[in-house]
């Protein structure tokens, strides 16, 4: 049942003064791509830089909360909404706080990036997490596209569930062109960029 009879209560701290404790402005690096196209991996190099750099930054990753906030979901079209939905309120959040988010979501559908970006806001940049499908599927680290091929998932992305590719993300990392190393200083170097204050 929808909660009635709320109201919103307004503190006495602007998000500017919280971004002036942290050192920095909150940002969301939305990183969008296929299983196995390097999300996660990039995700947790550029938290480990950033950290060791004294930057205040938080992973959430798609499979992680799908263990907890979001374990009630699976991978219908209408539980990936949802499951987005989530994600979103939740990183807007860290984003409102001043943190540094690193969102990786396979989040296939454009509707699903565009309802994101909007309940981020400002400091939400779209980072597409390039690899073909054919690479992804010969990566296929977690034996999920085996699987998907074999029958055993339904709905899988690339296999039997589709991915459409951003059409104009702020930053494209392409892991079949740049190593994982290279892919992770050229997004620190886009969120130091977005996250300085002026
Ligand atoms: S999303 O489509 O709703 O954004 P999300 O990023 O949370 O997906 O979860 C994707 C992860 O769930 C994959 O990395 C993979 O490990 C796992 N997974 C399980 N079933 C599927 C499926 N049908 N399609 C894609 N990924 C799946």
């Amino acid at each position: 049942m929808r909660s009635e009879n709320i109201s919103f209560h307004g503190g006495k701290v602007s998000r500017n003064e919280r971004f002036s404790v942290l050192g920095q402005k909150g940002v969301a690096a939305w990183m969008t791509g296929l299983s196995a196209s390097g999300k996660s991996t990039i995700a947790v190099e550029t938290e480990k830089v950033l950290i060791g750099m004294g930057k205040a930054v938080y992973r959430l990753d798609g499979d992680n909360l799908r263990h907890g906030l979001n374990s009630d979901l699976g991978f219908s079209e209408k539980d990936r909404f949802e499951n987005i939905r989530r994600a979103a309120e939740v990183c807007a959040l860290f984003v409102d706080a001043g943190f540094i988010v690193l969102a990786s979501f396979i989040s296939p559908l454009a509707s699903m990036r565009s309802m994101a970006k909007e309940k981020i806001g400002d400091g939400f940049i779209e980072v597409y997490v390039k690899a073909d499908p054919e690479t992804c599927e010969k990566r296929d680290p977690k034996g999920l596209y085996k699987k998907a091929r074999a029958g055993e998932i339904p709905n899988f992305t690339g296999v039997t569930a589709p991915y459409e590719v951003p059409r104009s993300p702020a930053l494209v990392l392409d892991t079949e062109e740049h190593s994982i190393d290279e892919c992770v200083r050229i997004l620190v170097d886009k969120i130091l960029q977005l996250s300085a204050l002026k």
